[in-house]
C-alpha cells in the first residue's frame, strides 16, 4: 500500500495537527489512498479517539466532515495498549503518506523518487522557456519552479499546502533567487486572470478530475502557450497516461535514472 516515502514510526500522529482544510477533506471522503476502506475506518477511529487533540483540530478546521469524526470515534474503542495504538496510528500515517511527508518538506527531495532521480534537462527539452511567465500549479517543494526559473523571466509557484509554500520562500531567500514568486491555489480555482502565462507547469497534479483541472490550466495560459506536465522519474514501472493522450496531450518518453520509463506531456493552447 505505500509509497515508501516514510517511515511512519519517524512521525507523530500530531503531524495531522500541520494538514489544510482541503486536506482533511479529502483524506476524510476517500478513506485514505491505497488502503481498504473498512480497515481504514477502524484504524482512524481507534487513532482520532487516543488523539482527542487532533480530532477537535479536524472538527474546527473541517466543520463539513464533523459528522464523519464523530461517527469513527463513537464506532470504534478506545484502546488502552499503546502499542495497539501506535499500530493504528502508523496505518492512518502510511495511507496519507504523500500528504504527512509534505509536513516536512526538507525531506521531499531527500525521499521522494520523482525529486531525487529527476533531471532538470528533461524539462527544458519540453517547451523554451528562455524568458517567458510560467506558472508551476501544486509546486510542492519547487522541483519544477526552481529548475524554470534559471531560464525564466519570472516563476509563478501557485501550491495549497501551507508547509511547502514557507519551505519555498526560505530557499528562494537563502538561494538569493529574485524570479520566483509564491502564493496559494488549488488547480481547480487559480488565483489569476484569464490569459497570463507562456507556459503552466504541473507535475503529479493533473489527475482527478481531468476536465475541470485541464480547463482551468487552459484558462489561464496564453493563445499558443504550452500546459507541460512533468511528472519526474519513478522507480516503479510508470504507465503512460491515456486520459491526458486521449484529450490531445503529445506524451514524450526517456528512460529515467532508475532505468524505467518515463513520461511527460505536453499540449500547446489554442483559444
Ligand atoms: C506529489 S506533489 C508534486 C509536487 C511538484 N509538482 C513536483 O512534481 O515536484 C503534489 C503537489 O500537488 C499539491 N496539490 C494537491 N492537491 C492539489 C490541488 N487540488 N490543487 C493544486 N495543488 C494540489 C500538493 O500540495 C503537492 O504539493
Amino acid at each position: 500500500m505505500a509509497l515508501g516515502w516514510i517511515n511512519p514510526e519517524n512521525y507523530s500522529f500530531n503531524s495531522f495537527l500541520l494538514l489544510e482544510r482541503f486536506q482533511i477533506h479529502l483524506m476524510m471522503d476517500s478513506g485514505g489512498w491505497r488502503c481498504e476502506k473498512e480497515e481504514w475506518r477502524y484504524n482512524m477511529g481507534v487513532a482520532l479517539n487516543a488523539n482527542p487533540i487532533v480530532k477537535e483540530y479536524f472538527m474546527r478546521r473541517c466543520p463539513e466532515c464533523k459528522a464523519l469524526f464523530e461517527e469513527l470515534t463513537a464506532s470504534f474503542p478506545s484502546l488502552k495498549e499503546a502499542a495497539e495504538i501506535r499500530k493504528a496510528e502508523n496505518y492512518v500515517i502510511l495511507s496519507v503518506e504523500d500528504f504527512i511527508i509534505y509536513t516536512t518538506p526538507e525531506h521531499m527531495a531527500a525521499q521522494c523518487d520523482f525529486i531525487r532521480g529527476w533531471n532538470k534537462k528533461h524539462l527544458f527539452t519540453l517547451a523554451d522557456l528562455t524568458d517567458k511567465i510560467v506558472l508551476d500549479v501544486g509546486a510542492g517543494s519547487g522541483r519544477l519552479s526552481f529548475a524554470a526559473a534559471e531560464k525564466a523571466a519570472w516563476v509563478y509557484a501557485s501550491e495549497p499546502v501551507g508547509t511547502l509554500r514557507e519551505f519555498m520562500r526560505d530557499e528562494i531567500a537563502t538561494r538569493g533567487i529574485r524570479n520566483i514568486r509564491v502564493l496559494d491555489g488549488l488547480i481547480t480555482n487559480l488565483p489569476f486572470p484569464d490569459r497570463t502565462f507562456d507556459v503552466v507547469l504541473s507535475g503529479h497534479v493533473v489527475g482527478d478530475d481531468y476536465d475541470n483541472e485541464i480547463a482551468e490550466l487552459t484558462r489561464v495560459c496564453k493563445p499558443d502557450g504550452w500546459l507541460l506536465d512533468c511528472p519526474g522519474d519513478s522507480e516503479g514501472d510508470m504507465v503512460l497516461d491515456k486520459s491526458l493522450t486521449e484529450r490531445g496531450w503529445e506524451a514524450i518518453h526517456y528512460v529515467g535514472s532508475f532505468g524505467k520509463d518515463v513520461y511527460c506531456y505536453r499540449k500547446q493552447v489554442n483559444q
